[in-house]
């Protein structure tokens, strides 16, 4: 059984510029990646800084990017592709599965779904702009209802996406409660479109188990899981657990170098830090207590005295 693609989720906050440098200056397995969300603007313009984490100057190589869009006016869509595709991107996707109540009430994220003519246009727009195989959407199975996405498989079938990348909650459900398989798994008996399934792959063995329930899938996005364990997409290509302490140190120093050299100050700098250990802590023996020293910290130093005191072993 062929393991096929292996994709970065985008997580915004998380799995941005920084994080994908240094994923690739110390770890490997990982094919491509999804970078987080970038809002459509007003006007005819976008401004440079907000393209910053993906300009492809500071790019990391070997880890080939897709950038993520994220609104539901088509020629403001436009607008965004045009800005991407002057940095030289040919590939984007659509964010259709953004799950928080603002953003959906307002026909954004998840909440494009509830709209058949407004998911067309942009799926048009999209398509049109990009060309054949090069605009991809990124969905959850429904708003309040897991069936939605079914509904509109139609219509979105209808165009020639490079893939559709199914998250199986609903944005009701957030990031809780259980994925639903079985929802996800009559989707793919459905779709003609090339699947990534992403959702809850924390381990070699929760991939096994999907692997072998759905061999129609060959494209697998990671996010949680490999930010908990940067060592996920190696596993799965060996088909064995390859965390090692020293690399792992190496890899985390780097980070938190990069996030220092760019952050303003310590607050700031904490802030990523704080949202790193809240996924990589639980995967540590002693998760708990790591968890509870370093939500409290006030300053850099603080934070590396900390984690130079606690024990680090993996589960
Ligand atoms: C903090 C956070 C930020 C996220 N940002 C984005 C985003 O910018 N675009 C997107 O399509 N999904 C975003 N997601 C959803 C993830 O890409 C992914 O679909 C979700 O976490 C489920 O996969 P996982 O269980 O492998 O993490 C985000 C999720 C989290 C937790």
């Amino acid at each position: 059984m062929g393991i096929g693609t292996i994709c970065l989720a985008p997580l915004r906050g998380v799995t941005g510029l920084r994080f994908r440098q240094s994923f690739q200056a110390y770890m490997t397995g990982l094919d491509l990646a999804v970078a987080p969300f970038i809002a459509t603007v007003q006007g005819e313009r976008v401004k440079p800084e907000i393209l910053r984490g993906i300009d492809p100057a500071v790019q990391p190589a070997g880890l080939p990017l897709i950038p993520q869009v994220i609104g539901k006016d088509p020629r403001q869509l436009r607008v965004m592709l045009r800005a991407m595709k002057s940095l030289g991107y040919k590939q984007v996707d659509l964010n259709s599965g953004c799950p928080w109540p603002f953003v959906v009430k307002k026909g954004r994220g998840a909440g494009l779904l509830r709209d058949e003519a407004v998911l067309g246009a942009m799926l048009e727009a999209g398509c049109e702009e990009l060309g054949e195989g090069n605009f991809s959407i990124k969905v959850r199975l429904g708003i309040e209802e897991k069936t939605l996405l079914k509904q509109r498989l139609a219509l979105i079938q209808r165009f020639p996406l490079r893939e559709l990348c199914i998250h199986p909650r609903t944005a009701r459900q957030m990031y809780e409660g259980s994925v639903d398989l079985d929802a996800f798994e009559e989707v793919a008996q459905q779709t003609i479109l090339p699947l990534t399934y992403n959702g809850d792959i924390r381990s070699l063995e929760d991939w096994q188990r999907l692997a072998q329930r759905f061999p129609m899938v060959n494209r697998w996005m990671l996010g949680r899981g490999i930010v908990a364990n940067p060592f996920l997409a190696e596993s799965i290509r060996s088909g064995k657990d390859t965390r090692e302490k020293t690399r792992f140190e190496q890899w985390h120093n780097d980070l938190v170098a990069r996030y220092a050299e760019h952050a303003p100050g310590d607050h700031a700098l904490l802030g990523h830090l704080k949202e790193l250990w809240s996924y990589l802590a639980p995967t540590f023996e002693n998760g708990e207590k790591i968890w509870n020293s370093l939500k409290i910290v006030r300053t850099r130093d603080e934070f590396e005295r900390v984690l130079k005191m606690m024990p680090l072993r993996w589960k």
